[in-house]
């Protein structure tokens, strides 16, 4: 008889539990985040040629089918150490702290969660510059409770993955066994879940990828969806420029950027019909509204929720009137514990204090543009005229160039502190008056003769007599 109880874990139950919740893009995803990471890592020792494209060169490839799975990247690879000590356990070891990097690694479980959704035989290729080996994962790991440590070895040459024996520094996970549901939706024949991960990655890495990171899908390049904010040309007087609105306020480690405006025109009325009947074809929905991103990733794309501050206090619920406004959050921070994001890293923190105290801005923006459209919507055509000397910029680099205007940036005393830029929009001009009313008042009596008089009928309506009277004298006058 022993006097210990065994509390050890079971990695079937352990794979089933980890793996339950995990939507299969988001996994993917999660793959997609730790090449960035290598990216950041990378980086650190080493400042990229172009400050603004950091990422420049480097790329993650899939390869997707219903045999198997891989992600090939360039991003650095994983050092040995780190293989054997800490990147194929289930969750970060107590004490181990990332480097001071702003990466989104954090719970230690990404990739092992990912590998386990798709398939049960994998195998992690990997160069940091000291030799290429490989980690494998079989099925009989994969079902054995007593067995928690996986095989790491050296990889001959000609058994490399061709990116690697060229002599890249990187990392290639192929998973293949694929579960069947899986298989399927990896099957395009019959299945949308490619297309559908494809524009998941045009718009939550956009940002990455405007920076010079590539990702491709089965060979097909993917195109980052755009992000603009129209910025009128400085020649323009500064009533009548179109511009954002911005903030920016450094937190408790976490620094804040945020910046909402018009990225297109104003909507035509036909072109709101349109859109409230679900008939628009111009693709702007999925555009507008709010972005927020952290540490680079975007986590909330285009909402037009409550959530970014739409319908809340004296901000109108979206509409599609305000089709053409769309905001920008950008927070970032060295220690991914910091930021406003749920544990899939894939949506906001909607309780966080942080947050919450950003949105209170965000609100202050959108409101301006809310007004704006609202005051400009029948103006047709001296809106066009004045929209048509704004050009769509990235909104950072509207930030620095907006920066130049000292004047117009004002401290911000409550919440998080900090600054903004609040742009003095242009205003219509007041339409000039083309008609009058009349009112007067009469005594009964002399009211109901009139109206016998006019229409047979004492009881007529005294706006049509009073109206009535003016017909016959203004036909007179005209005669
Ligand atoms: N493509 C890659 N390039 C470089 N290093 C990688 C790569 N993939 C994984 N790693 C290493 O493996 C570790 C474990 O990855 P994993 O995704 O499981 O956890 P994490 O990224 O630390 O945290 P999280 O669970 O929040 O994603 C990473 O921290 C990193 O050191
Ligand atoms: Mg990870």
């Amino acid at each position: 008889m022993g006097n210990t109880a065994s509390a050890h874990p079971s990695k079937s139950f352990f794979v089933a539990m980890l793996t339950r919740d995990i939507d299969l893009r988001d996994a993917v995803l999660d793959l997609v985040d730790n090449c960035v990471d290598g990216i950041l890592r990378t980086n650190k020792d080493s400042q990229p040629d172009d400050a603004d494209r950091p990422y420049e060169g480097f790329k993650a490839e899939l390869t997707i089918n219903p045999k198997v799975f891989v992600i090939s990247d360039n991003c650095g690879g994983i050092p040995r150490e780190t293989a054997e000590k800490y990147a194929f356990r289930l969750g970060r070891p107590k004490g181990l702290k990332d480097e001071n990097l702003p990466t989104v690694g954090l719970y230690g479980i990404g990739m092992k969660r990912a590998i386990f959704k798709l398939g049960r035989s994998c195998s992690v290729t990997t160069s940091h510059g000291e030799g290429v080996y490989a980690v494998t994962i079989s099925p009989r790991w994969m079902e054995s409770d007593t067995d928690w440590d996986l095989p790491l070895a050296d990889v001959p040459r000609k058994d490399l993955p061709k990116p690697l024996r060229d002599g890249t520094l990187g990392t290639v996970v192929s998973v293949t066994n694929l579960h069947a549901p899986i298989a399927q939706e990896f099957d395009a024949k019959h299945s949308l879940f490619l297309t559908g991960l494809a524009n998941t990655i045009a718009t939550h890495y956009a940002y990455i990828m405007h920076k010079g990171f590539s990702v491709s899908i089965n060979g097909k390049e993917i195109v980052p969806k755009s992000l603009g904010v129209l910025v009128s040309d400085r020649s323009i007087p500064k009533d009548q420029r179109i511009e954002p609105f911005i903030y920016k306020t450094s937190s408790n480690g976490v620094e804040v950027e945020l910046t909402v405006g018009l990225y297109r025109e104003i909507p035509t009325d036909d072109e709101v019909q349109a859109e409230v009947e679900g008939k628009s074809t111009s693709g702007s929905r999925d555009t507008c509204g709010w972005t927020v991103i952290c540490n680079d990733r975007v986590v909330l794309y285009s909402d037009k929720t409550g959530l970014t501050g739409w319908g809340l206090a004296t901000v109108p619920a979206y509409h599609p009137q305000f089709i053409a406004i769309s905001g920008l959050v950008r927070f970032r921070s060295m220690d991914v514990g910091k930021l406003p994001v749920t544990t899939t890293k894939r949506g906001i923190e909607a309780s966080s204090e942080l947050y919450l105290s950003v949105r209170d801005v965000m609100q202050e923006g959108l409101k301006l543009f809310t007004n704006f459209t609202n005051h400009w919507k029948s103006r047709g055509e001296e809106r066009k005229a004045m929209m048509k000397q704004a050009k769509a910029i990235d909104p950072i680099k509207a930030v620095a160039l907006l920066a130049n205007s000292p004047k117009q940036w004002t401290a911000v005393r409550k919440g998080l502190g900090g600054s903004k830029y609040v742009p003095s929009l242009p205003k219509p001009a007041p339409k000039p008056e083309t008609t009058k009313s009349i009112r007067f008042t009469r005594p009964i009596k002399e009211f109901e003769a009139v109206a016998e008089y006019l229409f047979d009928d004492k009881d007529s309506d005294p706006s049509e007599v009073g109206n009535e009277c003016f017909e016959r004298v203004l036909k007179r006058v005209k005669q």
